[in-house]
């Protein structure tokens, strides 16, 4: 049967909780619809694994997920990406692109994601070992108008993930 594709766009900082609400989702669809995943981290170990953190490397590894996650949708597949995607032009592009795109802002204070550092890697920023770290010394420009905001520093990671579901119905995805 035919079913209608849509995409779930999460972005923000790192550590603001985007994968963690991907794997919840992806959990709650995955006995009744085909459901995919498009994690920052691990499209970089494959299909991005020649780009890096600068403007044009971000934007590029934005670029391809985009036309992937097009590819899918159309055919009736939910695509849960979870990508910084620090740029509003690319998510914007993102829109345009795909169909059925819900943009979801994952939102937790710097500190709080500076505090929570799951991978380490914003203490590495911090003492200048990294470099272009977003949130440090890389932009993330917040989503103005997105279509839902999640706050993981106030909510439960369910409660984040019924409110993005509740969403989707809303915009007539589900
Ligand atoms: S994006 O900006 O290109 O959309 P993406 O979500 O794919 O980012 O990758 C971010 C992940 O890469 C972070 O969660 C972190 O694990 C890792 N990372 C390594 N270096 C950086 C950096 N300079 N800035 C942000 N994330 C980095």
């Amino acid at each position: 049967m035919k079913r209608n594709g849509f995409c779930i766009w999460l972005t923000g900082l790192s550590g603001a909780g985007k994968t963690t609400i991907s794997k919840k989702l992806i959990e709650r669809f995955k006995e009744e619809r085909f459901i995919e995943a498009m994690d920052g981290d691990e499209i970089r170990k494959g299909l991005s694994r020649d780009l890096g953190f600068s403007k044009k490397d971000r934007n590029e590894h934005n670029r391809r997920v985009i036309f992937c996650t097009k590819l899918l949708v159309r055919n009736g597949v939910i695509v849960n990406v979870a990508l910084i995607s620090p740029y509003r032009e690319t998510r914007a592009f993102a829109k345009t692109e795909i169909p059925n795109m819900m943009e979801v802002f994952v939102k937790a204070p710097l500190d709080v994601c500076i505090e929570r550092d799951p991978k380490g890697l914003y203490e590495k920023a911090l003492a200048g070992e990294i470099k272009q770290f977003t949130g440090i010394d890389d932009p993330y420009e917040e989503p103005l108008e997105p279509d839902l905001i999640v706050e993981t520093h106030k909510e439960t990671v369910d409660e984040s993930v019924d409110k993005i579901i509740a969403k989707a119905k809303e915009l007539g995805y589900l």
